[in-house]
């Protein structure tokens, strides 16, 4: 891969600072990065040749591979390449990897989300922000949380129905307004915080979809979560079932072609910043912190 644009989340920061610390790894050193888009360079035996030039995104570049993309060049197993549509830009490519497959999990791990109603929580994250256009797509009513009017405008750009501040008024009255019979998938971002906030407006047999880990352990309030049947469930992408992991590229891709999906405002770094490109992300900039290479 040539790469054009490398995309930072917070896991390449967090993986850096030694989030894996104590996991062995078989690599002297590692390229950061999950994230970015370019050009296939060349391609090794049982590749076709055809795919030399090919526009592409890429997704989990850095895993189990040292060669990530804050990089000119990086080398991927085939798959983790998917061709981009034409007429959709590398910064866009540079977006999806992490944050759109983990929202398309969230999202169907229980089953189909079209006539649902989906809550993301935290709207304008990276996650957030796919959750909302996948959902949207697909056909649910989405409603999503934020914190401050900023992110209110990137939640209702994305395609959000009902934005709700939940740092202020009554979040879960005003959720319940929009959603009177409770959602049905909610996509977690802060599970400690938000867990009494999720069951009060749950629908029965509703999923909620955590993928961060913070700090905050939830306390778990197991007879609200009993009597309606909801499923708590945890998401990890590093970890998703590969049958699930290749619906997920596939479906994003399509939402890709369908031109669904769209980036979030950019923060732009060279690659000599590489390092105040992770400092951008662990200090949370609001929008996708890229770096051009
Ligand atoms: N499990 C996985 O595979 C996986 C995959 C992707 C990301 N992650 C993790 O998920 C987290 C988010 O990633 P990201 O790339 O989406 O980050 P991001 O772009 O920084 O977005 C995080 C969002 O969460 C919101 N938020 C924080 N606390 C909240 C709360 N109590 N209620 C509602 N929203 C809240 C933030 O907005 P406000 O602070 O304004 O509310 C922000 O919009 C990171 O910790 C990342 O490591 C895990």
């Amino acid at each position: 891969m040539r790469i054009v644009v490398s995309g930072v989340n917070p896991t390449d920061w967090k993986a850096r600072a030694g989030a894996g610390a104590g996991r062995p790894t078989p690599f002297p050193e590692v390229v950061p990065n999950q994230d970015g888009a370019g050009v296939v360079d060349a391609v090794g035996e049982g590749v076709d040749p055809a795919r030399v030039g090919q526009r592409v995104w890429l997704y989990l570049a850095a895993f189990g591979n040292p060669y990530g993309t804050a990089a000119e060049y990086s080398v991927v197993p085939q798959e983790r390449a998917v061709p981009l549509p034409d007429g959709v830009d590398f910064d866009l490519g540079a977006n999806l990897g992490v944050p759109a497959l983990t929202a398309h999990r969230c999202l169907y791990a229980d089953g189909p989300v079209d006539g649902r109603t989906v809550l993301v929580a935290g709207g304008a994250g990276a996650v957030g922000h796919f959750a909302i256009e996948l959902a949207r797509a697909a056909g649910a009513t989405v409603i999503a949380t934020v914190s401050s009017p900023e992110k209110a405008a990137l939640a209702t750009a994305a395609g959000a129905h009902h934005v709700v501040n939940y740092r202020s008024g009554d979040p879960a009255g005003r959720i319940r307004a929009a959603a009177p019979d409770g959602v049905d998938r909610i996509v977690e971002v802060a599970l400690a915080d938000n867990l009494a906030l999720d069951v009060a407006v749950a629908a029965p047999h509703a999923s909620i979809v955590t993928y961060a880990a913070d700090a905050k352990q939830p306390t778990l309030t197991v007879r609200d979560l009993m009597t309606r049947n909801l499923v708590l469930r945890f998401m990890m992408l590093y970890t998703v079932p590969p049958d699930a992991l290749a619906r997920a590229v596939a479906d994003v891709s399509a939402a890709l072609a369908a031109g669904s999906l769209t980036p979030l405002p950019a923060h732009r770094f060279t690659l000599g910043d590489a390092a105040r490109a992770h400092d951008a992300v662990q200090g949370g900039a609001v929008g996708k912190v890229l770096i051009d290479v």
